[in-house]
């Protein structure tokens, strides 16, 4: 089994219950707030410990963060690569969930954005020999991409929240393996219909496996010959979609760890994903391997 270092975001998550998400000039009462642990790069570290993988999370807190580190340390994660800034702090999250379980969410970034080029190099240092899972709640990603490349790194990245900004910069040809969803897919390959972002993206990085989420349709890949494979949803009651994104990837690269086939690695995520969807809250909705068949 492969090592996988996570190296990213760690977030307060404020979960509002709400009629609605709120519009504009609008003032909206919520019908209850819930906190809980969250964060792109700590839900996918839960998955991927919560999935049976060898994990170490990589990221920044500040004082007042030290419930996500014990959150990671309770799932089996090694929180060594944990760092504890008082200069800022920690990242949180505004979750707004509506009546069907859909979610409109609001990050502020805090210790997130405060890695420093040292520190880079020390979890890099740490990833040698492994892989590196990486989202876009952090700073400085195109230095790690590059920096973990030239260590001959394996990389793999979800490119989430997606950020026009850096999607053409990023030097995504670097990866071994990106995910994302429709909406992102669509942002970087620059068509939108699945298939056309999927030959986009292997035209333009024929180094790199794409996985494409597709939500209620599941997912889709390009398989060796360049053929379309897609990947059906499992039924779900929908309680609440956050932090099912991040079970996916986390079981999708702990199969992938355990030197799975993309295909049947994806099928384990996604099953891992249909229990976190019915449930609540983002870390706290990831499923243990016993429980998903
Ligand atoms: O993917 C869900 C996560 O996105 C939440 O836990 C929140 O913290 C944001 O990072």
């Amino acid at each position: 089994m492969k090592k996988i270092v996570c190296f990213g975001s760690m977030n307060l998550d404020y979960f509002y219950k709400v009629t609605h998400f709120v519009r504009p000039g609008e003032t909206l009462s919520a019908e209850n707030c819930v906190t809980g642990c969250g964060g792109k790069g700590l839900n996918q570290s839960i998955a991927l410990a919560r999935a049976g993988a060898k994990i170490m999370h990589a990221g920044k807190i500040g004082k007042d963060g030290e419930v996500l580190r014990l959150a990671l340390d309770n799932a089996g994660v090694d929180t060594s690569l944990v760092i504890t800034t008082d200069t800022a702090p920690t990242g949180h999250a505004i979750v707004q969930v509506d009546p069907s379980g859909e979610n409109a969410i609001i990050i502020f970034g805090g210790a997130n954005y405060k890695i420093t080029e040292q520190e880079i190099d020390t979890v890099l240092k740490a990833a040698e020999g492994g892989f590196l899972l990486l989202q876009n709640e952090i700073n400085s990603l195109d230095l790690i991409i590059r920096k973990a490349h030239e260590a001959g790194i394996v990389i793999g990245l979800n490119f989430a929240p997606f950020d026009p900004k850096i999607a053409e910069t990023l030097p995504l040809g670097l990866l071994s393996y990106l995910v994302l969803n429709q909406t992102e897919g669509a942002g970087v390959a620059g068509v939108e219909d699945p298939k056309a972002i999927l030959i986009a993206l292997n035209a333009n990085y024929p180094n790199c496996r794409v996985i494409l989420t597709l939500g209620a349709s599941g997912s889709a890949f390009l398989d060796e010959d360049g053929m379309f494979v897609t990947v059906p949803a499992y039924p779900a009651e929908v309680v609440d979609t956050t932090g099912a994104g991040d079970t996916f990837i986390g079981y999708l690269f702990a199969g992938l760890s355990e030197g799975m086939e993309l295909k049947a690695a994806i099928t384990l995520a996604t099953k891992a994903a249909a229990i976190a969807i019915g449930r609540a809250g983002a870390a706290d909705s990831i499923p243990l391997r016993r429980d998903v068949h």
